[in-house]
């Protein structure tokens, strides 16, 4: 199999042209005037996957298309490898931080700048390009392969569940790899052990009819900006929990996490320095590591109110607004925690307002079993690739679909992701590691050797 590294090093230069091409495609999927570049974006990778041997198709859904690429050459007694990511990224709001423009890659310091980079154009893309190395060195791949690539997953994947379920006969799989997590360092290849949840809400709070003289009306007309901060104000105790009755109710132990956390390398204040925070913060009694990975979470993402331009406006603001997640462990459900926290808001809401919760998109926690075959070849491709053994590490993010791959599918789920600390995925200045880009496409090629040999 040495020809097919040796094709993917002759060949990296164009690979990384062509991911360049993809990451220009400004693929917003929550924004609805990028509509067009979500279909160029599918259309794009749709060419490409037919370029290099696979049967390509489109498949139009309710929102953003979904793009599958099928080689089914290695016949029915192979195994079926199913490899999913998105081509959606994330907006890329404020423009004025980036370094340079989010959608012009742009290399320094053996990074790829761009929007995408990494979560997940970067990471998917390698899996096409692992594809390729195989069938235009062999003419053929070990297994039968599947790539599924979704452009909602960035707001939550809503339209692929019943894609998932409608073909679940056609998308029949041993395995299921997915690239778009973190290594828990750099040179250090890392399997996913663990994907946190989510739910999401907006709170909206109405008060008077328009906004009023802050002189004139302030202290007899209940104001919704402070009726909002003491709403937000009661979701936690002085202790950094969460305090919404029932929250931890279903939060199960995970004894052996933490005994694989004590045996990572961990140091607190290159984590603070990494994000910039004068200190660290969260739940009393956890550490860094267990926060992240075994405790929910309970986050203002946004704050909509009165007046915030230059100087000072002496207004009552008519209404306010806040976008709330929480990320959930095993086995905590969202629809469960949506009714919790639906009913704490109408518990704290002050008198004289209005207040409306919105429930957004949600997605189960989920926890890999990391054992069977498909794990011992992950290890022994990231060896390969990496030149040492993975560790395994929790994820603190969510990709919603998981959970539904091993009930639907019925194959265990793999995630094998070339990202690293310090990413900036969804902020401002997103990377993707050129050393990642090529050692993931050497360990995607890799595994799929050996996800073939052992049957
Ligand atoms: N790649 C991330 C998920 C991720 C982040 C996995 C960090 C492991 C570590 C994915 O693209 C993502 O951002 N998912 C969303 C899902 C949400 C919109 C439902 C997330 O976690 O916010
Ligand atoms: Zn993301």
């Amino acid at each position: 199999m040495a020809d097919v590294h040796d094709y993917i090093d002759q060949n990296l230069p164009r690979f990384r042209e062509e991911l360049f091409e993809f990451l220009r495609i400004p693929s917003v999927s929550a924004r609805s005037e990028h509509r067009e570049d979500m279909r160029a974006a599918a259309e794009w990778l749709y060419e490409k996957m037919r370029a290099v041997g696979l049967e390509a198709m489109i498949e139009e859904t309710p929102g953003h298309p979904i793009v599958v690429g099928e080689w089914r050459g290695a016949g029915d007694d192979a195994p079926t490898v199913l490899v999913y990511g998105h081509y959606d990224v994330q907006p890329v709001e404020p423009l004025e931080l980036w370094t340079s423009p989010p959608f012009e890659p742009t290399i320094r310091d053996g990074r790829i700048y761009a929007r995408g980079s990494v979560d997940d154009k970067g990471q998917l893309y390698l899996h096409v390009k692992a594809a390729e190395a195989h069938l235009k060195t062999n003419g053929q791949l070990p297994v039968n392969l599947i790539i599924l690539a979704e452009g909602e997953e960035e707001i939550g994947s809503a339209n692929l569940l019943p894609f998932v379920e409608r073909n679940a006969d056609r998308l029949a799989a041993s395995a299921v790899v997915i690239s778009d997590s973190t290594m828990f360092a750099p040179g250090m290849p890392t399997i996913g052990a663990s994907l946190r949840g989510l739910a999401y809400f907006e709170i909206h709070v109405q008060g008077p009819a328009q906004d009023l003289h802050s002189g004139s009306y302030g202290g007899a007309v209940v104001n919704p900006a402070n009726a909002l901060a003491r709403i937000i104000a009661s979701f936690h105790d002085e202790n950094g929990r969460v305090a919404i009755e029932g929250f931890y109710d279903d939060v199960a132990a995970a004894p052996e996490f933490v005994e694989q956390i004590r045996s990572l390398p961990f140091d607190d204040e290159a984590f603070r320095a990494e994000v910039g925070a004068p200190a660290l913060g969260g739940e009393a009694g956890y550490g860094t590591l267990e926060r992240l990975w075994v405790r929910p979470t309970l986050d203002v993402n946004g704050l909509l109110s009165g007046y915030t331009g230059e100087g000072a406006k002496t207004v009552l603001p008519a209404r306010a607004m806040a976008k709330v997640s929480c990320r959930l462990v095993p086995d905590q459900n969202p629809k469960r925690i949506q009714e919790l926290f639906e009913a704490h808001v109408r518990r704290v809401a002050p008198e004289g307002v209005t207040v409306t919760v919105h429930a957004l998109h949600g997605a189960e926690p989920w926890k890999a079993r990391l054992e069977g075959p498909v794990y011992e070849a992950a290890a022994r491709a990231l060896e390969q690739a990496f030149g040492r053994a993975p560790v395994y590490a929790g994820e603190g993010g969510s990709i919603p679909i998981v959970p539904a791959f091993e009930r639907i599918l019925g194959a265990p789920v793999l995630l094998m992701g070339f990202g690293l600390p310090g990413e900036n995925a969804h902020a401002p200045n997103e990377w993707m590691s050129l050393e990642n880009f090529e050692k993931g496409t050497h360990a995607a090629a890799a595994l799929l050797t050996e996800l073939g040999v052992r049957g």
